[in-house]
C-alpha cells in the first residue's frame, strides 16, 4: 500500500484511500437466450479504456456518499446506490462495520453502456477492501461484486478479457501490447440495460433481429493482429439492433462517424454511447471535433485501451 498513514487515529490505520477505475466496451458482445434467472448468456470480449471514474474512501462512523460530475444531483447516494451496496457486501462478508466515507469523482456517463455503475462498485470493493483491512484478493472482491453487476469482475481485472456466462466469469486474452485509439460519443439521455435486452427478445421473437454472434475467435485472432482494419471487420455487437430500435438517432451517430472517417463505429454494450475506431490519437482527436461539430452528441471523447482495471492511485 502506498497511502500515508492517516492522522485520524493516531496513525494506526490507513487513512484516505484513492481509487481510479476504468468505463468498459465490449469489442464482442455475443447475446445467447434468456436464463431462467433473467438475464442473458453472453459471450463478451470486455475492453477497459482511459475514462475514469475516481472514488476516495476515509475514516468514519456511518456509511456515508457524496458525489461530484457526471450524473450529479441524478444518481441516488442511498441504499439503492451501488457503491453502498457494494461497501455493505464487503462489510458482510468479511464482517467488519460498514463505517467509510466515500466520494466519487464521476466521468462515466450514467446508463451510457460504458459500466460507470459497475466501475463504482468495483472501486468501493477495492477501497473498502483496504481501508478495513481486509485482504482479499481481486478474485474474492470479484466473486463479492459479481452478484451486484455483471461487468464488476472485469472492472476489477481490467485489460481485454473474455466474459461468459452472463459476464461475470473473466479469462484475461493474453495479446502482445497494442494501444488501440477510440472515439466515445456520449449521448445527452441514457438507455436502460434490461429494456434493451428486453428489446433485442422482441426483435428476435419477430424475426426481425440478425443471428447471434458467433464465437468470439474472429475477434481474438484480429487483436493479435493490431491493425485497425481487421479488428474494424470483427467487432460486433448484439445489443446493437436493439439500442438503434429504441433510439433510432444512434444510426445518424454512426454515419456522422462513418462519414467522418472513422476506421468503423459500433454501439458501446447496450448504449448508447456509440464507439468510434481510429488508426491513432491525432485521427481520435479530429474523429472527435467532427463528431461534436455535427452535434449529433452531447459530448466526444477520445479514450485509449486497453487500460488496467481498478487501481489504488
Ligand atoms: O448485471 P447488470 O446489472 O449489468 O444487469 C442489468 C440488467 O441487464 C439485468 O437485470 C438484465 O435485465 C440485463 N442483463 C441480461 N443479461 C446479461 C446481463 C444483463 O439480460 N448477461
Amino acid at each position: 500500500m502506498t497511502e500515508a498513514w492517516g492522522p485520524e487515529d493516531g496513525g494506526r490505520r490507513p487513512g484516505p484511500v484513492r481509487i481510479r477505475v476504468p468505463a468498459k466496451i465490449n469489442l464482442h458482445l455475443g447475446v445467447g437466450p434468456l436464463r431462467p434467472d433473467g438475464f442473458h448468456e453472453l459471450t463478451t470480449v470486455y475492453h477497459a479504456v482511459g475514462l475514469f471514474d475516481e472514488l476516495r474512501a476515509s475514516h468514519g462512523d456511518t456509511l456515508a456518499l457524496t458525489m461530484e460530475g457526471e450524473g450529479q444531483g441524478e444518481l441516488a447516494l442511498d441504499e439503492t446506490n451501488l457503491v453502498i451496496r457494494a461497501a455493505r457486501a464487503l462489510a458482510a462478508h468479511a464482517r467488519v462495520p460498514a463505517y467509510a466515507r466515500l466520494h466519487l469523482r464521476k466521468s462515466i456517463p450514467l446508463a451510457g453502456g460504458l459500466a460507470g455503475g459497475s466501475a463504482d462498485a468495483a472501486a468501493t470493493l477495492l477501497a473498502c477492501d483496504a481501508l478495513w483491512g481486509t485482504g482479499l484478493s481481486r478474485d474474492e472482491l470479484a466473486e463479492i461484486g459479481a452478484p451486484l453487476g455483471s461487468d464488476i469482475p472485469f472492472l476489477l481485472h481490467g485489460g481485454t478479457a473474455l466474459g461468459t456466462g452472463r459476464g461475470e466469469v473473466v479469462s484475461p486474452i493474453l495479446a502482445r501490447p497494442t494501444s488501440w485509439h477510440w472515439v466515445l460519443a456520449i449521448a445527452g439521455d441514457g438507455l436502460s440495460t434490461p429494456e434493451v435486452y428486453r428489446e433485442l427478445d422482441r426483435l428476435r421473437a419477430r424475426g426481425s433481429a440478425p443471428a447471434a454472434l458467433d464465437s468470439a475467435d474472429g475477434l481474438m485472432s484480429a487483436l493479435r493482429q493490431r491493425d485497425p482494419k481487421v479488428l474494424a471487420e470483427a467487432l460486433g455487437n448484439d445489443l446493437q439492433a436493439a439500442a438503434v430500435s429504441l433510439r433510432p438517432e444512434l444510426a445518424d451517430v454512426l454515419k456522422a462517424g462513418s462519414d467522418a472517417g472513422a476506421v468503423t463505429g459500433l454501439v458501446s454494450g447496450s448504449g448508447p454511447t456509440v464507439v468510434f475506431l481510429a488508426t491513432d490519437s491525432g485521427h481520435a482527436e479530429r474523429l472527435a471535433t467532427a463528431l461534436t461539430s455535427a452535434g449529433v452528441c452531447r459530448e466526444a471523447r477520445t479514450a485509449r485501451g486497453p487500460m488496467p482495471g481498478a487501481r489504488i492511485t
